[in-house]
């Protein structure tokens, strides 16, 4: 039978307390929606329907999945009228499953199970057993155990309210059911909203069977009404991504202080990320690798033993096997850093190639520089890389040697296995094998004494 996804979107999210639409809230560095799309697009389905309403041209500018059909729903009249403003695009022919769009955590597994247990009933809900079920319509059974009807915590009496079993939301019915009962609706509930749930009453009425499937991890089914739950969800999302990779081969110190925001993630077995690690895709990190605390790495490859140590920022680089980078080091968009090469503490290194073998160690600035092999840049070392309105290149052949607190006033080119004294301010190009330095010459001033404390004169 041919199915339909519709995935509720419309709600205001008023709990939430944020100018940005809920379904737009990130989990994982992707909005809760697009979470949703990827297990519903998994199914292989006929079409996916997205209902929106608050702030709908927002949603749709911020998801960029082709083929979706998008379905306004001007009022937020219930979830019932939701369904309803999506069905006249659906196959009459099949069933349709609802999601919603702010439960992200559904697996595509879970769904196909629950759609292959229920394909013969006319409608079926995925239920799950909560320790704390409030806030969710509980599932109602009579003496045989058959799903007589939903209830609302808010329409629930005591009895009702002591059930722990809950609707997920995620309903699946065969569409001709759907446009007989959704019309049918009616306001009577403490929120005079036409409730999707209602259908279960009608179905029964009619003497249909309620299928209904019980989920897993409870995890799946927990929807975001306020950021304390998106809170929760994040670490239980970061958790889930924690385990996966320790069970890939990668040493995770900490699941509880792991962050990965995106998909694009490449870790290979045998590395290891300490504490507080944060990675924004795309990232790749090679066999051997370490990433030590507090370090954020953000569009960036990694080769094979590279050594990140602690609290490095690292954005739009690429680093090859062997090198060592930080602690406190900033590599910013463009920096390549070559095999064995070293940065250390406080060096910032941006749109940079730091050649083979070389090494920037301590307290340093290098712009838009090529820095050959095997040269080392003294302490305190800057490229003067910006006149006020331009940027120049720098140019370090290979084997240089570059004194401390050296000023290189760009454009520039220190030749191969020149040394440069420190506290060269160089403006020209220093000759290949040569010494080039520029310093005031020393003096020692004969017969100078330091000045001593005036006598006071005492009125
Ligand atoms: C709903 C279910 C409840 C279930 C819970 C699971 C109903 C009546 N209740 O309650 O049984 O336990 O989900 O999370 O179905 N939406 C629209 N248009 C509307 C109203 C809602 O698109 O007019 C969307 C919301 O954006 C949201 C979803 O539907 O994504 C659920 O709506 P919400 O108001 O959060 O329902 P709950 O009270 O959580
Ligand atoms: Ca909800």
């Amino acid at each position: 039978m041919p199915m339909d996804v519709v995935i509720l979107a419309a709600g205001k999210g008023k709990r939430m307390l944020s100018d940005t639409p809920k379904v737009l809230q990130p989990l994982g560095g992707v909005p809760l929606l697009q979470h949703v799309l990827w297990s519903a697009t998994a199914l292989n389905p006929r079409q996916i329907h997205v209902v929106c309403g608050n702030r709908a041209e927002q949603v749709k500018a911020a998801i960029s999945q082709p083929s979706l059909n998008w379905v306004e729903q001007a009022q937020q009249l219930g979830t019932g009228h939701a369904v309803l403003q999506a069905l006249p695009a659906c196959d009459p022919q099949g069933r349709v499953l609802v999601l919603y769009g702010d439960v992200p955590l559904v697996s595509p597994h879970t769904l196909q199970t629950f759609l292959a247990a229920t394909e013969n009933d006319p409608v079926a809900v995925l239920v799950a057993d909560l320790n704390d079920p409030t806030g969710f319509g509980r599932i109602v059974r009579d003496a045989n155990g058959r799903l007589v009807r939903i209830v609302e915590q808010r329409d629930a009496t005591p009895a009702e309210l002591a059930i722990t079993q809950i609707n997920t939301g995620i309903v699946v019915c065969q569409t001709q059911h759907l446009l007989n009962w959704l019309p049918k609706l009616q306001p009577h509930n403490q929120q005079g909203e036409l409730y999707l749930t209602d259908i279960i009453d009608m179905a029964v009425a009619a003497g249909l069977r309620v299928g209904s499937q019980q989920v897993a991890d409870p995890i799946e089914t927990l929807g975001v009404n306020d950021l304390w739950q998106l809170a929760e969800l994040e670490r239980a999302y970061q958790r889930r991504y924690a385990k996966q990779l320790a069970l890939a081969g990668v040493r995770v110190v900490d699941p509880n202080r792991l962050d990965i925001r995106g998909t694009d993630i490449h870790i290979e077995a045998g590395v290891t990320l300490e504490p507080n690690v944060m990675l924004v895709a795309p990232v790749r990190i090679g066999k051997g690798s370490s990433i030590g605390p507090n370090v954020c790495l953000q569009q960036v490859e990694i080769g094979e033993q590279v050594t990140v140590l602690a609290n490095s920022v690292i954005e739009g680089a690429r680093i090859a096997a062997g090198a060592s980078i930080g602690p406190f080091a900033r590599l910013r968009p463009g920096t390549v850093i070559e095999g064995g090469a070293k940065v250390g503490n406080f060096v910032e290194i941006k749109k940079t190639v730091l050649g083979p073998g070389s090494k920037a160690s301590h307290l340093t600035y290098l712009g838009d520089a090529i820095i050959e092999a095997n040269v080392n840049i003294g302490a305190g070392t800057i490229t003067c890389n910006y006149d006020g309105v331009n940027k120049w290149t720098t140019l370090i052949k290979s084997g240089a040697f570059i004194g401390s607190n050296t000023a290189l006033v760009a454009p520039v080119t220190v030749g191969s296995n020149a040394t440069v004294g420190a506290g060269t301010t160089l403006t020209r190009d220093a000759p290949d094998d040569k010494l080039t330095l520029s310093r005031s010459r020393q003096l020692t001033v004969p017969g100078w004494q330091r000045p001593g404390k005036q006598p006071t004169t005492d009125a």
